[in-house]
């Protein structure tokens, strides 16, 4: 268990200005979570995340890590405990004039009775761990971005932690790297017993791997939730427009370009968007309240994404009909839809009306 209590950070800098990068951060991140913290740039993602094995020493508030308060810690004990705290970075921090072993052994000859055989034997299982284990012997600029940050999350498990930080850990990777390392991450997770912290600024990475995820912005905390509560019902501007970032992409050209009035006209439609989740998002429910309503209903675009292993889809249809029609309809749908937005009226120029 991580618990932070009211975290503070300022940071002063030569020139005296004082840059407040957490202004009381209370978190507690469970045992063999995935936990995300999402944020703009700025937003204190690193210093939060930094505070965590005290490469940053926290203005005030207490960190908690297994139990051990770490701000009271001294050097050599504090020492001893980062070794059940691994990191991995955007930057990916291998060392160039080392092979890909040697920069895994790293942390294990660090330690004081380092048996070299031993530490041979660990940094194969390991390599193996993360698919690597053809290439202990080569250097890391023989790599692909995404195996190396294989290797750095090999050394960063080396001592064998309990914690895994991640720092923007899929920034430099295209796509789908991104996702094979997130795949990685989400099946050590569950291999070692592992709790994952993931610092990012993309709701694509949340949205694929976190349980819980925080968004963080000013230095606060300003939404925390289970990452389906987060994407279906997402509270503050912030959260909204992040969200809308990653799942409504495919629908995000088609509200841009859709003309939609408040008021309503003879023979208008009615634009809305539907929210779909969980198993209703494959139900025939726009079929049913078509025939049941009489509404004529179009389905203008849409977009599934997967959730915890929940579909959430984003739906925007058109109602046309006569006015008792599609107010009967939305009724409808308001009752089976897990949220339907009212874009607006769309005219409906030159069609039959009834
Ligand atoms: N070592 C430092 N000295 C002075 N100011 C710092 C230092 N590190 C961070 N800051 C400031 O603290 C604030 C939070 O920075 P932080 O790096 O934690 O944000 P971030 O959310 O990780 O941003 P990014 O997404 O760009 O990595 C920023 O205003 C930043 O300029
Ligand atoms: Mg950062």
């Amino acid at each position: 268990m991580i618990r932070l209590h009211n975290i503070h950070k300022t940071y002063v800098l030569d020139s005296g200005r004082q840059v407040q990068a957490l202004k009381g951060i209370d978190l507690e991140i469970r045992d063999g979570e995935i936990f995300g913290v999402i944020g703009l740039s700025g937003a204190g993602k690193s210093t939060l995340i930094r505070i965590i094995n005290m490469l940053e020493r926290p203005t005030e508030g207490s960190v908690e890590v297994n139990g051990t308060e770490l701000t009271s810690l001294n050097d050599a004990q504090l020492r001893a405990e980062r070794r059940r705290i691994g990191m991995i970075f955007q930057q990916f921090n291998l060392l160039s004039s080392q092979t890909v072993s040697g920069n895994v052994a790293f942390p294990l000859l660090l330690e004081r009775h380092a048996d070299k055989s031993k530490v041979r034997e660990r940094v194969l299982e390991l390599l193996k761990l993360v698919g690597l284990e053809d290439k202990a012997d080569v250097y890391p600029s023989e790599l692909s971005g995404g195996q190396k940050q294989r290797v750095g999350i090999a050394r960063a498990l080396a001592t064998d932690p309990k914690i895994l930080l991640c720092d923007e850990a899929t920034s430099a990777l295209d796509p789908k790297t991104t996702a094979s390392i997130l795949r990685l991450l989400t099946s050590l997770r569950k291999k070692l017993g592992l709790t994952i912290v993931i610092i990012t600024h993309q709701m694509e990475v949340i949205k694929e791997c976190c349980d819980r995820v925080a968004v963080l912005d000013g230095g606060l905390i300003s939404e925390l939730g289970s990452t389906l509560e987060i994407f279906s019902t997402p509270k503050q501007d912030l959260t909204k427009r992040l969200v809308s970032a990653a799942v409504r992409r495919d629908v995000q050209d088609l509200l841009e370009h859709l003309k939609v009035h408040e008021k309503p006209e003879e023979g208008d439609a009615l634009a809305l968007e539907l929210l779909f989740l969980g198993e209703k998002a494959n139900d025939p429910v726009i079929v049913e309240v078509a025939e049941r309503s009489r509404a004529r209903i179009s389905i203008l675009g849409g977009a599934i994404n997967h959730i915890q292993g929940q579909p959430l889809g984003n739906l925007v249809v058109e109602l046309a009909g006569a006015p008792e029609v599609i107010e009967n309809a939305l009724k409808m749908l308001q009752e089976k839809v897990f949220r339907v937005t009212v874009l607006g009226y769309a005219a409906k120029g030159g069609q039959n009306h009834d």
